[in-house]
């Protein structure tokens, strides 16, 4: 078959259909006006014309997506503008048929808040290959294909697909494959390419498939990585996320103390020190505590913070080092600073969202601990608040913080070295900048909190950073203390 034919099969379909989420409503009033109800939450869709809100019901089974793109009727472009709002908002999933068949073969469930199906041209002499990083797994009854890379996932209802996913992990060259039997369609293909479950190939390339998928940064990750970073943090996922307590109905907490062992007991209090002898920095390890609220009448100052940031962060000295791997003699820069760092890789960065610092613009900047200064970022302010607000959302707190550090990870520096420990490691230096952070605070009279959520999808779109090359992996909120902090 020849191209043309190709696009006259996508322009026909199959079909992708808008349908509302399992766990949506849509409620319309008798005066035309729409919510939809999903949580205990409603949200206002608009007021629509007696026939378009007639048809809005046909959103529980499914609207097919070109139809409503491509029609001129004006109850077609009512409801297309209805459909994007509720997709913004990630309240539809997208079932995918093929030609003919009344069966779903597949339902795309958006991950990321912008998720749109999309279906770019293919052509019968382009090869396409399975992502390393897709994977197929069991959710409830359910086979789920996802991806770290996808802001979708595909529910698989024909086994056929799984079968044709088995052979896509070698590359496929669409004019044979689509002559195979249990070929998937051209529009699915479309869509797994566009969310980056497939990647196409060059015939001519000779590179490794690891090699030919996306950039020299993505090369450097492992596939359980990429996996933890993008599931382990928000915005890239729809999976229920924080201090939930999803198991408390069915299994007690654990106790906050280990059972003891039965062994010989050696104790150890009588050699230890008593309180008056203990030294400074033992101290500071029992004064230190968290800070949920700040005293916003006598905000930290530029200064606090300039000795605050070179007490704990700023590079103490530069050197380059050989590494001798045989034939390759790769030389690497090295860095000090006053944490520790697996493998001195010191990949973390600071970044300070500054919503009230004496002497300072309230905006968002980067610090540079070479030069112990800091670099003021263009963002949006919408963009700006929600990374505030999220942080104070998570410390249950009355206001958002003085400042919120963000520390975002360079995953090159050490995936560079390691092997399967890679990203492991990056949250083991987050702890350790974590403490680091604290004590410092402490020590200076200031006051602050780690945050265990952060949202790298928020981050993304602030800097414009791609999140598999550098992207949050923590957050501390600071501040001056309130005088009645909790
Ligand atoms: C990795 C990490 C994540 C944390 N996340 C949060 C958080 O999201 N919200 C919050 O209010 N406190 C958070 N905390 C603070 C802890 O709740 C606090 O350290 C703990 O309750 C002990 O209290 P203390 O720090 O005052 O000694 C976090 C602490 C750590 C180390």
């Amino acid at each position: 078959m020849r191209g043309n034919s190709i696009k006259q099969e996508q322009r026909l379909g199959p079909n992708i259909s808008a349908r509302l989420s399992a766990h949506v409503t849509l409620e319309v009033q008798a005066d035309g006006k729409v919510f939809a109800a999903f949580g205990g939450y409603y949200l206002d869709l608009g007021t629509f014309s007696p026939s378009a809100a007639g048809r809005l019901q046909d959103l529980r089974v499914g609207l097919p997506l070109k139809s409503l793109i491509s029609s001129r009727r004006d109850i077609d472009q009512q409801i297309y503008q209805l459909v994007r709002r509720l997709a913004r908002r990630g309240l539809l999933e997208y079932p995918v048929r093929r030609v003919r068949s009344k069966e779903e073969d597949v339902v795309i469930e958006p991950q990321a808040a912008d998720y749109w199906p999309e279906a770019p041209p293919l052509d019968d002499e382009d090869t396409m290959v399975l992502s390393r990083f897709a994977l197929l797994r069991r959710r409830g009854n359910a086979m789920v294909l996802e991806s770290p890379r996808a802001g979708a996932l595909l529910r698989i209802c024909n086994p056929q697909i799984a079968a044709a996913l088995a052979r896509l992990s070698a590359p496929q060259q669409l004019k044979r494959f689509r002559r195979r039997e249990g070929f998937p369609g051209i529009e699915l293909l479309a869509v797994l390419l566009d969310c980056q479950m497939l990647f196409k190939v060059e015939r001519s390339d000779k590179r490794s498939l690891r090699t030919a998928e996306g950039d020299a940064n993505l090369v450097l990750w492992d596939f359980h990585d990429l996996l933890f970073h993008t599931r382990s943090t928000e915005g890239r996922h729809a999976n229920p996320l924080g201090g939930l307590y999803p198991y408390a109905a069915t299994t007690p907490a654990l106790p906050a103390v280990r059972a003891l062992w039965s062994g010989k007991k050696v104790g150890l209090d009588k050699l230890s020190a008593a309180p008056e002898a203990m030294s400074p920095f033992v101290k500071l390890l029992n004064e230190r505590h968290s800070t949920r609220s700040f005293d916003d009448q006598r905000p930290i100052s530029l200064a606090d913070l300039a000795r605050f940031l070179q007490a704990t962060a700023r590079i103490r000295s530069k050197s380059q080092h050989q590494v001798d791997l045989g034939e390759a003699q790769p030389s690497v820069e090295y860095t000090t600073r006053p944490y520790p760092s697996a493998g001195g890789s010191y990949e973390l960065e600071l970044y300070l969202a500054v919503n009230k610092c004496e002497g300072l613009d309230r905006g968002f900047y980067h610090y540079d601990a070479d030069g112990h200064v800091l670099v003021a970022i263009d963002t949006r302010a919408p963009e700006f608040d929600a990374v505030l607000a999220s942080a104070q959302f998570a410390m249950d707190a009355a206001a958002p913080p003085q400042i919120l550090l963000i520390i975002t990870a360079r995953f090159g520096r050490v995936s560079w070295k390691y092997s399967s420990i890679a990203y492991a490691l990056v949250l083991k230096d987050v702890g350790v900048l974590l403490q680091t952070l604290y004590l410092t605070a402490v020590d200076m009279g200031l006051g602050g909190c780690a945050i265990g959520t952060v949202n790298i999808d928020l981050f993304a779109k602030m800097t414009g950073l791609e999140f598999h090359i550098e992207s949050p992996v923590g957050q501390f909120a600071m501040g001056r203390p309130a005088e009645t902090e909790y």
